[in-house]
């Protein structure tokens, strides 16, 4: 853990984030602290309008805080960016895979296009763009087949892998994961799982995992925060969190999802084997 590249940490301190939209305020984000530690995945659990994504924007640098500081491996990533530069810069810190990949991908080009494009934007180190987009097809499991047709051609799970393969390219040291999963079938998620705990150990990319499903994240991160209307209830190792909750808000999320999810066979319970 002495190589910094493999060590991203997310500091959040004291961010609010408050909407005004026709008279209407929302507190989305209401004072909100928490370290992402270095070589620790980090989960965001919480309801739904718990303030999740709205932090997620905010470490990304997609969003400015009302108040408050986010820093990704000791970069600001509140202030404007001020150059073309500093912003590929950030891009290489933080990279976003959403719950609809739909949205985030072009149906007019191919995923190969897809893929190639955003190498040139990020070239990595000084490679070969076309054979490192198949080696990135290659490494989320699409064949070459499918890395020729567009996104609108291929099923949830497919796609779900181009957006992880697109976010990978550009070798962030962080990858969040907003309902990455959540619309999939609970099979494909399980590939899916199974597919970014196996990238983690080839790559050394942290996560910051968002779900409601807190078996997922029980499964894949090693500490968790828990939201609810803008502010953090718990936080601390997901074992003892999640396990063991000391808030009764905690243990209600908990208790709202079906025990089958915990131990069916054949799905989330394959992830133990890898994670
Ligand atoms: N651009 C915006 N303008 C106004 N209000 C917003 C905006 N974005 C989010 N909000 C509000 O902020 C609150 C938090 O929303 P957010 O999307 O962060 O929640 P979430 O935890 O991600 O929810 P979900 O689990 O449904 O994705 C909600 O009340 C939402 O309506
Ligand atoms: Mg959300």
């Amino acid at each position: 853990m002495s190589d910094e590249r493999a060590v991203p940490t997310v500091e959040v301190d004291d961010v609010r984030r408050v909407f005004s939209r026709r008279g209407r305020t929302t507190v989305a984000v209401d004072g909100v602290s928490f370290t992402m530690r270095a070589g620790r995945d980090l989960g965001i659990v919480g309801e739904s309008g718990s303030g999740k994504s709205t932090l997620a924007r905010i470490i990304m640098g997609l969003d400015t805080p009302t108040s408050g500081s986010v820093r990704v491996q000791g970069e600001d990533m509140t202030a404007k960016p001020r150059s073309r530069v500093e912003r590929l810069r950030r891009a290489k810190l933080v990279q976003m895979v959403y719950q609809d990949p739909y949205g985030s991908l072009d149906p007019r080009q191919s995923v190969r296009a897809c893929l190639v494009e955003v190498l040139r934007l990020h070239p990595p180190r000084d490679i070969d763009i076309a054979a490192r987009a198949s080696e990135l097809g290659d490494l989320v499991g699409l064949t070459p087949g499918q890395l020729d047709r567009s996104p609108t051609g291929l099923s949830g799970g497919q796609r779900q892998r181009v957006a992880i393969a697109r976010a990978l390219a550009v070798e962030p040291r962080l990858v969040i994961l907003d309902e990455a999963v959540a619309a999939l079938d609970i099979s494909i998620q399980a590939q899916i799982l199974n597919l970014l705990a196996e990238l983690r150990e080839e790559l050394g990319t942290a996560y910051l995992l968002i779900s409601h499903d807190l078996a997922v994240v029980r499964q894949l991160t090693d500490d968790v925060v828990v939201l609810h209307h803008g502010r953090v209830v718990e936080q601390g190792e997901t074992g003892v969190v999640l396990d063991d909750p000391a808030e009764a808000y905690t243990r209600r999320l908990r208790d709202s999802i079906p025990s089958a999810q915990w131990r069916e066979p054949g799905t989330l319970d394959a992830l133990v084997v890898t994670v």
